[in-house]
C-alpha cells in the first residue's frame, strides 16, 4: 500500500518519463497502474546500474553520487550522455529523435533524478525548489567547494583601528567544481605537533585517549581526550577530524566572516554572496556530521548574510531543527557610528542562528539579573508551629528595620544593601500569589477564607494555597546570574532570544591578545557553552580567530577543538591559551574561579602547495614571484590543464599584469588537491614526511604501522 501511495505521488512525472500520454491512460484500471509501477521500478534499477558503471559516480560505500550525476547532466557532460545512450531503456526514456538527431531531454532526466523516490534520497523535489539557487542551479547541486585565501602575510597588525588606516587587501576566492576535487577532502598528514602546558611545550607523538573519561561521557573509549588547536584551512581540517570525531561534538560555535567588506583587520571578508554561501555550505555540511545526536550549533552572523544563511541552514539541518535566532546587542550608538543617522538605521546587534542536530538536544536555561524588584512578591510567609500565616512584606520590612517608612506600591530599591541581604536570606518566605492548575486545591482553599492551606495528594505536599491561589516563594526565582565578573545567586530573569546584557566594548584586553573589532566577549561564549554543553563535552570552533571559544571552554572544563588558518603572531590563539594555562585573570576567569592549569595539543596540517601560496602572498614584487614560479615548476603540483611550456612562452605578458593579478594567476594554477599532504601520501618519498610526522599522523588516525 505504501509503495502504491508513493508511486501516486510522483505519478505525473513518471508518466512523462515513460513517455506515456497522460490523457489516454488516466485511471483506466489498476492493471495499468501496476504495469507503470513495474516499468518505473525497472527504469530506476536500470538507470542506477548503468550509472554505477562509471566509478566517479559511486561513493566509497557503493552508493550512487546522485548530485554528481545531476551536476554532469546540467553541463551536458559528454561521458554521461554516452553512458545513458548505451542502455536502450534509458535511451528511450530520456532521448528523442528529432529530424534524425538524438536529443537529450535534460530537464526530464534532471526531474527524474531529483525525485525523492529515485534511490530513496531524502531531498524532495519540493525541498529543492525552496533551496538557494546560484546561476540557476541549486546550491546543493553545484557540488562545489569554496577555498579562500587572503593574499597578504599573516600577522595581525595590532592597533590598526581607524578606517582610513585600512590596507588595500586582495582577497582571493577560488571555487572548485566537482571535477577538480579529487583528493582535496582526504584527511591530511599532521606536522609540528606540540603538547603545551604550564611547563612549556614539548613535541608530541601520542595523543591521550582516556578510556575512563570517555566511558563517563558516553563516547567510545579510544576517543582523543586532548584539547586540540589546529592550524590550517578549516574545510580540510574538518575533513581530517571526520574519522575521529564524527557524532561526538556536543557544541559547535562559529563566528565566520560576516561578509561586510569593511572589517578593519587582517583578513578581508569581502566576497560575494554566492561564494560566501558555497563557503558556508561546504563547512556546515561536514559540521553536521561531527555533531552528536543531541548536539547544537550556534552560528554568529549579522544581518548582511543572516537571511541567506537561514535558507541554507534550514536545508542542511532541517527546518524542524531550527531553534531560534538570538539577537545580541553588540554595540552602543556613539561617535562616528551615528554619522549617517539621517540616512539609515544604525546597526546595534549581532544575530546567532541556533540549530540542533535532532530532537534529542536540550538546553541548560540561563538567567540574567533582574534589574528591578519584582513587585509581585509582596507577601511574607510566617510559620507558627504547624500553621502558616501571610503578611504584607512591607510590614515585615518595617518591623525588621530594613526600611524606615512605609513604601507605596512595593517600590523597593533593589540596590539597597539591607534589603538585598534580607530578601536573599528570606527567599523561602517572601512570596507571591498566583493562579494554579490544581483545581481541587484551589477549590478547597477558597472555602478556607484568609487561611494558608497546604494541599496533599497521596501524602505528598502539592504546595501552599491562599484564597484559591498558590503561594510561590521568591526562592524559585533565585538563579545563578552573572554580575561584576562573578556568578552570584540573585533574582533571575530567563534569557530568551534577546541578549542585551553583554558588554562588547571592553573585550580588547581579554586573554592578553589584541584582535580589534572581531573578538567576541568571553561572557557571550560562556553563556553559549553553559547553555549547550556540560563539563567534559566536546566544543568545536573552526573560525577560532583570537581563540575566545577555546579559552572559555578551557576555563569551563570542556574539551575543545579550535581551527584557524591564519597565524596572528603575538595575538594568536595559541598565545592566548598559554596565558589561560598560566592563570589568565581576564574575561570570565573570576566567575569560574580560574587558577590556571591544563594543557592543549597544537597541530598543523602538513603543507604542500599551500607553502607556495603563502610565498606568493608574501612576495613584494614580480622578481620574487618569478623566482617562486621557478620553484613551482620543479616542486609544486600544477593543475592538470597547465602547460608549463605555454606559461613560459607568455612570461612577458605575465610581467605586464599588476602584482595582484600575477599573484592571482600563480595561485590559480596550483592544484588545490595538493594544498596539504594527503594521508595516502604519508609514505610517499616525494613528500618527505619525517618519522615524527608519521608517528603522530598514524596515532591521530589510529593507523597500524
Ligand atoms: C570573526 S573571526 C573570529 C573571531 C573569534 N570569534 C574571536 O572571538 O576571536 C573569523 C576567523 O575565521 C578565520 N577564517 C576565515 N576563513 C577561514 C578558513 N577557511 N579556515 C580557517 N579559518 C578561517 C579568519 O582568519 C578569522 O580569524
Amino acid at each position: 500500500m505504501r509503495l502504491y501511495g508513493r508511486v501516486l505521488c510522483c505519478f505525473s512525472i513518471l508518466y512523462r518519463c515513460l513517455a506515456i500520454p497522460m490523457r489516454k491512460r488516466r485511471c483506466k484500471c489498476k492493471g495499468t497502474l501496476l504495469f507503470l509501477i513495474y516499468r518505473q521500478m525497472k527504469l530506476y534499477q536500470t538507470l542506477e546500474s548503468q550509472l554505477k558503471k562509471e566509478p566517479n559516480y559511486v561513493s566509497d560505500n557503493g552508493e550512487l553520487k546522485k548530485w554528481v550525476v545531476i551536476d554532469k547532466a546540467q553541463n551536458f557532460d559528454e561521458e554521461l550522455i554516452e553512458l545513458l545512450l548505451k542502455e536502450p531503456i534509458v535511451k528511450s526514456s530520456f532521448f528523442k529523435e528529432i529530424a534524425g538527431v538524438t536529443v537529450f531531454n535534460q530537464s526530464l532526466f534532471l526531474q527524474f533524478l531529483e525525485q525523492k523516490n529515485f534511490l530513496n534520497d531524502s531531498y524532495t523535489q519540493f525541498k529543492n525548489k525552496i533551496g538557494l539557487t546560484i546561476d540557476g542551479k541549486y546550491l546543493k547541486q553545484r557540488n562545489e567547494v569554496a577555498l579562500v585565501w587572503p593574499f597578504k602575510d599573516c600577522v595581525l597588525e595590532g592597533g590598526q583601528s581607524r578606517e582610513e588606516d585600512k590596507r588595500e587587501e586582495i582577497f582571493f576566492n577560488e571555487i572548485l567544481a566537482q571535477d577538480e576535487i579529487t583528493q582535496l577532502l582526504e584527511p591530511k598528514v599532521i606536522t609540528n605537533a606540540k603538547h603545551i602546558d604550564k611547563e612549556g611545550e614539548i613535541s608530541l607523538s601520542k595523543l591521550n585517549r582516556d578510556a575512563e573519561l570517555n566511558k563517563n561521557r558516553g563516547l567510545p573509549e579510544d576517543t582523543i581526550t586532548d584539547n586540540l588547536i589546529i592550524k590550517g584551512n578549516n574545510l580540510l581540517a574538518l575533513h581530517s577530524l571526520k574519522k575521529e570525531f564524527t557524532g561526538k561534538v556536543k557544541l559547535i560555535y562559529i563566528d565566520p566572516p560576516y561578509n561586510t567588506g569593511n572589517d578593519g583587520f587582517k583578513y578581508n571578508d569581502n566576497f560575494n554572496h554566492s561564494t560566501w554561501l558555497t563557503f558556508m555550505e561546504n563547512r556546515l555540511a561536514i559540521s553536521k556530521e561531527l555533531l552528536k545526536d543531541d548536539g547544537l550549533i550556534f552560528i554568529n552572523l549579522d544581518d548582511i548574510e543572516e537571511a541567506y544563511a537561514r535558507v541554507l541552514t534550514d536545508e542542511i539541518f532541517g527546518v524542524n531543527n531550527f531553534i531560534n535566532v538570538i539577537t545580541v546587542k553588540s554595540s552602543t550608538p556613539s561617535g562616528t557610528k551615528t554619522a549617517h543617522k539621517e540616512k539609515t538605521i544604525i546597526k546595534q546587534k549581532d544575530l546567532i542562528l541556533v540549530y540542533r542536530k535532532s530532537a534529542q538536544a536540550t538546553f541548560n536555561p540561563q538567567y540574567t539579573i533582574r534589574e528591578r524588584w519584582d513587585t509581585h512578591y509582596s507577601k511574607y510567609l510566617t510559620k507558627n508551629k504547624d500553621s502558616y500565616g501571610l503578611e504584607n512584606l512591607t510590614d515585615i520590612l518595617l518591623k525588621e528595620g530594613v526600611i524606615e517608612e512605609k513604601i507605596s506600591n512595593n517600590q523597593i530599591d533593589i540596590n539597597n544593601q539591607h534589603f538585598k541581604k534580607f530578601y536573599l536570606e528570606n527567599s523561602d518566605k517572601i512570596c507571591r500569589l498566583q493562579s494554579h492548575k490544581n483545581k481541587e486545591a484551589e477549590k478547597i482553599s477558597r472555602t478556607k477564607k484568609d487561611i494558608v492551606y497546604e494541599h496533599f495528594k497521596n501524602e505528598v505536599s502539592q504546595g501552599l494555597f491562599y484564597n484559591g491561589q498558590v503561594i510561590t516563594p521568591l526562592k524559585q526565582g533565585i538563579k545563578k546570574v552573572y554580575q561584576n565578573q562573578k556568578f552570584i545567586e540573585d533574582l533571575g530573569m530567563l534569557l530568551c532570544d534577546f541578549w542585551w546584557d553583554i558588554d562588547f566594548q571592553n573585550t580588547q584586553n581579554e586573554g592578553g591578545v589584541s584582535f580589534p573589532t572581531a573578538k567576541k566577549p568571553e561572557l557571550l561564549l560562556s553563556r553559549i557553552i553553559e547553555m549547550a554543553s556540560d563539563e567534559n563535552d566536546i566544543v568545536l570552533d573552526y573560525h577560532l580567530g583570537s581563540g575566545t571559544t577555546c579559552s572559555v571552554a578551557h576555563k569551563m572544563k570542556r574539551q575543545y577543538i579550535g581551527v584557524e588558518q591564519l597565524d596572528y603572531g603575538e595575538n594568536d590563539s595559541v598565545k592566548r591559551l598559554a596565558n589561560v594555562i598560566n592563570g589568565d585573570q581576564s574575561g570570565v576567569s573570576k566567575a569560574y574561579n580560574w587558577q590556571g592549569g591544563g594543557s592543549f595539543v597544537y597541530l598543523e596540517l602538513k603543507k604542500y602547495n599551500q607553502t607556495f601560496i603563502e610565498q606568493i602572498q608574501e612576495a613584494k614584487n614580480t622578481e620574487e614571484l618569478l623566482n617562486i614560479w621557478e620553484q613551482m615548476k620543479v616542486k609544486s603540483f600544477l593543475n592538470y590543464n597547465v602547460d608549463i611550456q605555454k606559461q613560459e612562452e607568455h612570461i612577458e605578458e605575465f610581467k605586464t599584469l599588476t602584482l595582484a593579478e600575477q599573484k592571482q594567476h600563480l595561485v590559480e594554477i596550483l592544484d588545490k588537491n595538493q594544498l596539504y599532504v594527503n594521508l595516502s601520501a604519508l609514505d610517499d618519498k616525494d613528500f618527505a614526511c619525517t618519522e615524527e610526522e608519521k608517528k603522530v599522523t598514524q596515532d591521530f588516525y589510529q593507523l597500524k604501522n
